[in-house]
């Protein structure tokens, strides 16, 4: 059981709770993800772990309420209890000096890029952060991606905040005015198949973290299985991030609507 210590919406069915998970806010890195369950017969969740905080002991995850258990998640308050978490699971991110590299998150993805966002300016890159929302109340977290960015471009569906337009604008208006060495996208299976086809017709290597149905998060029962260069791999032990240039999407993408 783990106690939540704080609860903060984002919007209206985004929600980032601060929960007590001492061992994994030990041993966790950027990239990393926890399996979430509420109740006994609830439905497991990955959800990529957004923060940590060693002297509390505890990680902070930001959850969409989508379906009947993340909305069981979200109804839960303070000094509440999740049933179990489980974690640190997934490859931790590669962290190098790249050079530039653009952080392009889209909706609740903007939660799981901002570890990233972190690692990537320690280690001495110039980092450019492109954040996406269908409107200004849905972009999260833009005040501690702004702390780790050296520039952060905004763009909203509706042109409600920002730029007017989507994120592959956004990430197309960098790379027309300078070098990129790097891009790294995470949000909707969607979003992230055309900023990958973007930044293939420019040559620019792209990672991206995949965000499909997970079980058990151990790769035993395939439940998260994707093509990966003709491969087929697991996105809880392989992942969650894969080279985009060669994550066949168009797949993925079905195997999202498994449950609809
Ligand atoms: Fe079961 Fe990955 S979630 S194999």
């Amino acid at each position: 059981m783990n106690k939540i210590v704080d609860k903060e919406y984002f919007s209206e069915n985004v929600v980032k709770f601060e929960v007590e998970a001492p061992l994994i806010a030990k041993s966790r890195k950027a990239g990393h993800f926890v399996i979430v369950r509420v109740g006994e017969k609830g439905e497991r969740i990955p959800l990529t772990i957004a923060a940590s905080d060693l002297n509390k002991g505890t990680i902070t995850i930001v959850i969409q309420a989508v379906g009947a258990s993340s909305k069981k998640i979200c109804e839960l308050n303070v000094d509440d209890y999740i049933t179990d978490i489980v974690g640190p699971l997934g490859q931790a991110t590669h962290i190098e000096n790249y050079g530039t590299v653009i952080c392009a998150g889209g909706g609740v993805g903007i939660a799981p890029m901002l570890p990233i966002i972190e690692a990537m300016k320690r280690a001495g890159n110039k980092v450019i952060s492109v954040l996406a929302a269908r409107t200004k109340d849905l972009v999260i977290l833009e005040k501690q991606v702004a702390e780790y960015s050296d520039e952060v471009i905004v763009m909203t569906d509706d042109g409600s905040y920002g730029h007017k337009g989507l994120i592959t604008n956004g990430v197309e208006m960098v790379i027309n005015r300078e070098k990129v060495d790097l891009c790294v996208t995470i949000g909707p299976a969607i979003m992230m198949k055309f900023v990958s086809l973007l930044t293939q017709k420019y040559n620019i290597p792209t990672m991206a973290s995949l965000n499909t149905i997970m079980v058990d998060g151990t790769g035993m029962c395939g439940a998260c299985r994707v093509s990966v260069g003709g491969k087929t791999k697991f996105v809880c032990v392989d992942g969650p991030e894969f080279n985009a240039h060669e994550v066949d999407f168009d797949e993925m993408l079905m195997r999202l609507r498994a449950y609809s």
